[in-house]
């Protein structure tokens, strides 16, 4: 699935991406300033999370929490760009994440691509202009 997502449109964009997109584990893929924070906290938003969110780069791991059917559960937005290798991931408890069951966001995947679940969802973000991105999603859990 693609979506073109300007930045204006970035809350219709992210009920689309909920609506089509099935799966727990969702890895962000883009180069630095691609829109993948910016994305994840839409798609947080859109989940209603009213917890304070944003740019996870001085904490490895942020845990937001939405209700869902009279109960709370938590989402996890990892941002790995700091992770040496796997090795440091693991001490750092992020299969604990991964494997938890819950909504898990991951920037800069590429650093634990051995410890990613199977059915993770990888999502690309390419930046078109100033004012839009492209989001590619590819996986079997792509239910279209
Ligand atoms: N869909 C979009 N359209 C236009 N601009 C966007 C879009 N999404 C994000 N931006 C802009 O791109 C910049 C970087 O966004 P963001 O911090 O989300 O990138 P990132 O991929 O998380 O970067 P990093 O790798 O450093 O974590 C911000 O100025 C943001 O406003
Ligand atoms: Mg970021």
């Amino acid at each position: 699935m693609e979506l073109i997502v300007p930045l204006d449109q970035i809350h219709e964009a992210a009920r689309i991406f909920w609506q089509k997109a099935g799966g727990k584990v969702f890895a962000f893929y883009g180069e630095m300033g691609a829109g993948k924070t910016t994305f994840i906290t839409a798609l947080c938003l859109a989940k209603g999370v009213r917890s304070a969110m944003g740019s996870p780069t001085f904490s490895l791991i942020n845990e937001y929490v939405f209700v869902e059917g009279g109960e709370s559960h938590a989402i996890f937005h990892l941002d790995l760009y700091r992770i040496k290798d796997e090795a440091e991931a693991v001490n750092a408890g992020i299969e604990d994440c991964l494997y938890s069951g819950n909504i898990c966001f991951v920037e800069w995947p590429e650093k634990i691509s051995g410890l990613l679940p199977e059915d993770t969802v990888h999502v690309s973000i390419a930046v078109i202009n100033e004012t839009s991105r492209l989001l590619k999603i590819a996986d079997s859990a792509v239910k279209f």
